[in-house]
């Protein structure tokens, strides 16, 4: 009886150590930062969070009300742990000390902390002018795209302009869908606003829309060749085009950050060329169409008027 009762004690004793003890190593991501922030939350107070947000608003000479950045509020909501732990950087093991810095060997607050500049600190390496130099340590095609923009120039005069951050919105950092360009470029090119070319949401959402039938077009043409190459048709020429229209549909989201529409309209209509060209030489014939063609085209119209032409001349002689 009593020695059943003490090994229950026992158990119960041994039981947290071994939770303390185990639990965390294999919660451990052996990243500091991670470790403790999953369990803190640094900003608890909804008042903390529109401030930040106004300060942040006031330092880029943006006046907004709040309304319009909802979905900003509402991210903020949810702690930067939260936010981080769902995208490709947790999955790519990029870790809050790679854009924060810190030591991420170091468990303590103050010592992990040590060369942790503030978010609003000038010089913070995530403060919004030093935000693509940041980024651009591993997204180097894209801050060398940046760089040629109007929207960087103007950063760098400190005027209003987007950082990486304005449209990819730490911590999820998630590419922006057709459906967000309304809200993100509308914020400041908008009548309201004043920030010329207002038509720019409309024709961003129209130019995305044209990548993904690219997308589209490429996966097509390699259907049409997969079918062409199992009927024996020799394709290597058709698979050089769709390799360009690839390769260019791969260097169209870094291109996009010159900010340059005209240029980037331009190089889709070259990609989906190249991809017309593979099409020209793989595509099956709907119908036969060896027969006789069914309008004379222009070269047999011209040569027609020329024929009769001709022949009222030498009538009239
Ligand atoms: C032992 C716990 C602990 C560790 C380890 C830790 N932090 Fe923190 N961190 C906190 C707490 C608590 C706060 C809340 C704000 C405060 O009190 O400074 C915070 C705040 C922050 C902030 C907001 C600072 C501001 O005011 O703008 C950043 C950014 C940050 N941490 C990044 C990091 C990075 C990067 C690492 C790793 C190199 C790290 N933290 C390691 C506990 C920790
Ligand atoms: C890919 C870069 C990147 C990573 C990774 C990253 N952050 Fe941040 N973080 C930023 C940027 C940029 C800002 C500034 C936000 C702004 O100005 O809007 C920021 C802001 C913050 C802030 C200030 C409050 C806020 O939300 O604006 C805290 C706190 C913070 N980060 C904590 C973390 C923690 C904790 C992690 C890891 C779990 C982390 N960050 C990972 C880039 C990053
Ligand atoms: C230490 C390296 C590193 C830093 C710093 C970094 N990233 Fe990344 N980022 C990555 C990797 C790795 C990926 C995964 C995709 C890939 O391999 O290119 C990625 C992916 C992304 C994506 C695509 C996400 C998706 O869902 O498709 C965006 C957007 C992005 N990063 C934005 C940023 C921004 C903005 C910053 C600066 C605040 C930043 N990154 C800083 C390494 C980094
Ligand atoms: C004004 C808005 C805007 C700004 C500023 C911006 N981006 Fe982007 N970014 C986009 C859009 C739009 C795309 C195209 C992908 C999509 O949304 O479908 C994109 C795509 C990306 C991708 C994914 C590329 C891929 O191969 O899929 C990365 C990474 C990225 N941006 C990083 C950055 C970095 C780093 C900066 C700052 C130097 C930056 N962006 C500035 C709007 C922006
Ligand atoms: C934070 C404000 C802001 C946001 C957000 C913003 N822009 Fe801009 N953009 C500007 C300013 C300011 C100019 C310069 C206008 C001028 O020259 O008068 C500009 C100019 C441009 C230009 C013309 C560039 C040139 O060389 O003339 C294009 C194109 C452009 N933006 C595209 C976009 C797209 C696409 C988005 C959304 C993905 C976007 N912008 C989001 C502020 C912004």
């Amino acid at each position: 009886m009593h020695v059943k009762l003490l090994n229950k004690f026992l158990v119960l004793l041994i039981l947290p150590v071994f939770v303390l003890l185990f639990i965390p190593a294999a919660a451990s991501s052996g990243n500091s930062c991670v470790d403790c922030h999953k369990t803190v939350t640094p900003f608890t107070e909804e008042q903390m969070r529109f401030n930040q947000i106004r300060i942040e608003h006031l330092e880029r000479h943006v006046t907004c009300s709040l309304e319009c950045h909802e979905d900003r509020i509402r991210n903020l909501t949810t702690t930067n742990y939260q936010q981080w732990s769902l995208s490709l950087h947790a999955l790519k093991g990029i870790t809050c000390d790679a854009c924060h810095g810190g030591d991420p060997t170091q468990v303590t607050k103050e010592k992990a902390h040590a060369d942790l500049k503030n978010t609003t600190d000038p010089t913070s390496p995530v403060y919004y002018t030093n935000v693509p130099a940041t980024c651009g340590k591993c997204h180097s095609q894209e801050l060398a795209n940046f760089e040629n923009s109007t929207h960087y120039h103007l950063l760098e005069s400190l005027k209003l302009a987007p950082t990486c951050t304005t449209c990819h919105v730490p911590h999820t950092f998630t590419v922006l869908s057709p459906e967000d360009f309304r809200t993100t470029c509308g914020t400041c090119h908008s009548v309201y606003t004043k920030v010329a070319p207002y038509d720019i949401p409309l024709r961003a959402e129209d130019l995305l829309g044209k990548v993904n039938r690219l997308k589209f077009n490429i996966q097509q043409a390699r259907e049409d060749i997969y079918w062409a190459k199992e009927n024996g048709t020799d394709v290597s020429r058709a698979e050089v085009y769709t390799d360009n229209a690839l390769n260019m549909l791969d260097s169209l989201a870094p291109m996009w950050h010159e900010f340059n529409l005209t240029h980037f309209e331009n190089e889709i209509d070259a990609a989906n060329t190249e991809v017309m060209k593979a099409e020209a030489l793989v595509k099956p014939s709907p119908t036969p169409t060896t027969t006789v063609p069914a309008t004379p085209g222009f070269v047999g119209l011209a040569g027609l008027i020329s024929l009769l032409a001709v022949s009222y001349l030498i009538r009239r002689k």
